[in-house]
């Protein structure tokens, strides 16, 4: 087998990439080792930046999300019981964030591969990445009872965090940042209308909560839990009883409550590697780097990465020049680390941390006033949230 760019992972990063390659003209294979079922079906996350949405819709994967997405023009930061709304309108200028789930994404893209008749593998084992710095890379894999080898000009490593491209790198390559925190992510889907009509960040005495949606009938909700929490000491009793005592607000707040028909926990951690290229492979997405949830930057860093490759591949494959190509590491960076800091100061700003620290939960409490008090602040936050220009 032989191909342009060989694309090792099919989520957001690589499906965004071989669709972009496709449109370029550029051959692309996607090697995926799961199921095309799973994929579709795992859960993860929601909001989409204006520049991602904006970006599937001018390269013809945005139909189904046009219709049926949630747009937003504003979020709501609930603290001291009292909501205090940030309102992109006003004070980005009319960008808006939008509410369609990370696997509603993969089917578009998926569904757009398969009917250009482009090469996608689900399910191959034994994935491996060689030669990438050399003239010849190549990616090993097993797939419908078959030893393949897939030669390429180019390896895209998009395997997310536990991916084996980047532990490929030779020792001494990558330098890594890492940051863990003292708690996870408790997540549940429920039957249940959103009970705002916007996404509602709780700070409270007992711990973060989050208010998100997927549908007009379907509620998204986080809860801030220990950092090595045992799901089974949540029952569906346990996570309502939280969620109102950490969303409880002044007015006439009501809580929408329905079946819960997913549950999960996901860790916390803010990790990058640099460089994100060595030779002929080419790092995106979670492969380079992770951030907490609390920014919902994850998915949409992805995107900004793979953007990014396309366009160095763009520009190699017409003019032979390789600037873009060497620049992509230290241009997607530059973007990360913003991504890092914003992650990581509205993670700081919203979760408890060390419940005996009355300094901390005062000095929490005053940045909130300011956050949603100070034209400056609130403007910093919104222009972030909404996603900064890509270039
Ligand atoms: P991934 O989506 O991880 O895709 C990598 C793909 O590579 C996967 O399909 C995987 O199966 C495949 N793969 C792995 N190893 C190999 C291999 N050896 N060979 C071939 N293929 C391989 N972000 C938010 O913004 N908001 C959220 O609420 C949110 N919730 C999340 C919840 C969870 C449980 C997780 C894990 C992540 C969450 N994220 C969230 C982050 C967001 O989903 C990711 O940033 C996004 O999926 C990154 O896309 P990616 O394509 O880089 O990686
Ligand atoms: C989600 O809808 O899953 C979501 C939204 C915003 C976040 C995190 C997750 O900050």
């Amino acid at each position: 087998m032989r191909t342009q760019i060989g694309i090792v992972g099919a989520g957001p990063a690589g499906l965004v990439l071989a669709h972009l390659l496709h449109l370029q003209g550029i051959e692309s294979v996607v090697i995926e080792t799961r199921s095309r079922k799973y994929i579709e079906e795992r859960v993860r996350a929601g909001l989409l930046e204006q520049g991602t949405v904006d970006l599937l819709i001018e390269t013809g994967v945005g139909e189904r999300l046009r219709h049926e997405c949630l747009t937003h023009h504003g979020i709501a930061l609930r603290f001291n019981r009292k909501s205090h709304r940030i309102d992109f309108d006003d004070l980005t200028g009319g960008k808006t964030v939008t509410i369609y789930a990370q696997q509603e994404v993969i089917k578009d893209l998926v569904a757009a591969r398969l009917a250009a008749d482009l090469p996608i593998i689900f399910e191959a084992a034994n994935v491996s990445v060689h030669d990438f710095d050399a003239a010849t890379p190549s990616v090993r894999f097993h797939a419908a009872g078959k030893d393949e080898v897939l030669h390429c000009d180019f390896i895209a490593g998009c395997d997310g965090f536990h991916g084996i491209c980047r532990p490929s790198l030779p020792a001494g390559v990558l330098t890594e940042f890492d940051r863990e925190y003292p708690f996870s992510w408790l997540g549940i889907l429920a039957q249940a209308p959103p009970s705002s009509d916007e996404l509602v960040y709780c700070y409270h005495e007992r711990g973060f909560a989050l208010l998100t949606m997927r549908t007009r009938e379907v509620s998204r909700l986080y809860l801030q839990v220990p950092h090595d929490e045992d799901i089974n000491n949540w029952p569906d009793d346990r996570i309502w009883s939280e969620l109102r005592k950490r969303t409880e607000a002044e007015g006439d707040w009501k809580l929408n409550e329905g079946a819960i028909f997913q549950k999960n926990i996901a860790g916390m951690r803010s990790y990058v590697v640099e460089p994100m290229q060595f030779g002929k492979l080419f790092l995106a997405g979670d492969a380079a780097h992770i951030v907490p949830p609390t920014g919902a930057k994850g998915l949409n860093l992805a995107v900004a990465d793979v953007r990014r490759m396309a366009l160095a591949f763009d520009e190699f494959y017409k003019t032979g020049k390789t600037n873009l190509l060497e620049h992509y590491s230290e241009t997607c960076l530059r973007r990360v680390w913003k991504a890092q800091r914003f992650s990581w100061w509205m993670t700081s700003m919203l979760h408890r941390f060390d419940t005996d620290n009355a300094f901390d939960e005062r000095r929490q409490i005053a940045e909130l006033d300011y956050v949603t008090t100070s034209r400056a602040a609130s403007m910093s936050l919104a222009e972030n949230y909404v996603g900064l220009p890509w270039d």
